[in-house]
Parts: structure tokens; sequence; C-alpha cells
């Protein structure tokens, strides 16, 4: 009897899994049932991971469920539901459930844990006590800590539908960053002189020093075009990644692009990609004074420690020379394995 009241209470919920999610449920007084402000209001991890949601009970009401969400800022309104859970079951949903578990540490434990994070797997996540009389939610955002590159395509500048933009950033083991991560990636020293797609569909760009070309003498900060058509409109992408489980190692030589191949291949690994060559910049603080062959036939290298003959910019970056003719021999080669 006992199991049959737990899974209809569990089918009810199924129910409004698409359900649109009313805002004016988020609670302004203080909460009776869910500690609040919760443990950590940021919980922040790299790719690969496992992050720890904390949501924890003050009291227990006689009947409830916890619920955690995603709340989709892209997606308005719709509720993205990733368990269910009573005392006695608990039921995962959609892609995010299947890699979801409450902890459980304690008695009074709802935190959220979720394994092997995915660089889309940033954002806010709510955990809703829900007991039939006067629902309860706490707010926790989770942030894949990463870094955001810029990425324009072989034919040049500004070339990119927001469509062809995911899938380059994709290409490169990104994703396009989002206002937030382009945002903080200005903080720690981006300044990009070309506007590109947001996760959003907006379009923008960061500049740290003011110049007539790059949006005149405005302030220091975040340039934006606003939301642009993203069929029609063309610019080039931020993208997003984290920390990678391969590692990016150099192989020195004049090599054409098909040489720079074969040389990853002789380590048994394959040519970096722009992405790779970034996390390993960001989290490992690679440097390397040589241009090198990346898979998408551009050839960069990684600067921690700016010095005059690297490139002679101040500031620490991955470096870049475009995409210069394939053929010539004249580069060493970034491989990942
Ligand atoms: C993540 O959690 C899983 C199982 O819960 C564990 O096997 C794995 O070692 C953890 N990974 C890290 C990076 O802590």
């Amino acid at each position: 009897m006992m199991n049959c009241a737990v899974i209809l209470l569990l089918t009810s919920s199924c129910f409004t899994s698409s359900a649109l999610y009313n805002p004016n449920r988020a609670v302004t007084s203080k909460l009776k049932y869910l500690l609040e402000p919760p443990v950590y209001a940021e919980v922040v991890a790299r790719r690969g991971q496992n992050a720890t949601l904390p949501c924890i009970l003050r009291t227990k009401p006689r009947h409830y469920k916890v619920k955690w969400t995603k709340l989709e800022p892209e997606n308005m309104g719709r509720e993205n539901i990733i368990m269910i859970s009573n005392a006695q079951a608990f039921k995962p949903y959609g892609h995010l459930g299947a890699r979801a578990s409450l902890r459980r540490s304690h008695s009074m434990d709802a935190s959220l844990q979720i394994r092997r994070l995915l660089l889309d797997d940033g954002g806010k996540y709510r955990c809703e006590l829900v007991n039939g009389i006067e629902d309860e939610s706490v707010v926790i955002t989770l942030r894949i800590e990463g870094v955001v590159f810029p990425y324009q395509s072989e034919d040049g500048r500004y070339r990119l539908t927001f469509h062809e933009a995911k899938e380059v950033c994709a290409e490169q083991d990104g994703i396009l960053a989002s206002y937030h991560q382009l945002y903080r990636a200005w903080t720690e020293g981006l300044d990009w002189c070309n506007a590109g797609w947001l996760q959003d569909g907006t379009v923008h760009y960061p500049i740290i020093q003011p110049r007539p070309a790059c949006g005149g003498q405005l302030l220091p900060g975040i340039r934006s075009y606003g939301a642009k058509d993203k069929n029609q409109d063309r610019f080039d992408a931020f993208c997003f990644t984290s920390q990678t489980s391969g590692s990016v190692s150099f192989v020195s030589g004049s090599f054409s692009f098909e040489q720079a191949g074969h040389a990853c291949q002789r380590q048994g690994a394959e040519l970096a990609l722009v992405g790779h060559l970034y996390s390993a910049w960001r989290f490992q603080n690679y440097d390397q004074c040589d241009g090198g062959w990346l898979r998408d036939g551009s050839v960069r290298f990684p600067i921690s420690n700016p010095r005059e003959l690297c490139g002679g910019i101040p500031e620490a970056g991955v470096r870049s020379f475009g995409f210069p003719n394939k053929m010539k021999p004249l580069f060493g080669a970034y491989c990942y394995m």
C-alpha cells in the first residue's frame, strides 16, 4: 500500500515536468523548513569533477518531497526537473538526473551530488521542499570554472551564424560562452576587439583598453550589440571550455600542417584542439614560446609568463598566427592525448 502511494505521488509530479514554473512562488519571507541562506550560495567546480549543491532541512514537515530543478535562463519559465525524492523513493529525470544523487549524509540532508560535470552543467539550481501546504525553495549557483576563448573562422572575421558559432565551439572542445562567463573573463583580462556570439543569441565583445576602433572612448567594459538574428547575422564566437582529461604537449620542428599531424600520431596523440590549448594554458600554466599547428589548421602558442621575445604583449594569453598556408613547413605541433 505504501509503495503504491509513493508511486502515485511521484507520478503525479511527473505531469508537472514541463509545466510552466511560477516565479511568484519565489519565497520572500523567512523559510521555515529549509536552511537559508544555503551553506554555499555558489559552488565552483571544473568539468569532470563532482559537485555537491547544499540543501539542508531545519525542520521536517510530516510529509514532504524534495524536488531539484535546473533553472534555464534561455528557456524562461520552463522547469527542468533533475529528481524528485521522498523518504522512500528517488526518481531521476533527464541527462542530469542520470548523473545525480542525494548526498543524505544525515537525516536532514537533501544536498544534490552531480558526478562528472559537463561544460553546460553551470547555472542556477533550485532545491524545493514540497509539502502541499507551503512549498519552500532555495537557489544555488553552480559555476563551472573555465576559460573563454574567442574563435574566428578560417574564412575570416564575422563569418559565423549563431548556429555555426555553436558548432565551431563544440568542434574546439567548448560550448558558446554565457554572458556571465564572458564578463568574468573580462575581469580576468580578456580584451578582444571582435564581436562574438554568446549562448543566449546576443553579440558582445570585452574591452579593457578603450580605443577608437573598439567602441570609441567608452569606459572599459563589455560592449553589446544586443540580440541578433541567429540565421542571418554573422559574427565570431566566444567559446567556453574547462579542464580536460588529457594533456597537451609540444613537438618542435618545422612542419607543414600534415607533417604536424603525423608528428603527433608518432606519439600516439592527435593535434590538439583550440580548447585543449586554452585549457592547458589556464589550468597548467602552459607556456611555450613556439608557434604550433592545431587541428583546425590554426597556429598558436600559449604564454603564461609574458616576455619580450614571445610576442611582446605584456599580458599572458594564447597568441595566434591565424591560419597560415598549410603547406608551409614553418611550425611545430601541439599534440593532445
Ligand atoms: C565522483 O564520484 C564518483 C562516485 O560517486 C567517484 O567514483 C569518483 O571518484 C568521484 N570523482 C572525483 C573526481 O572525485
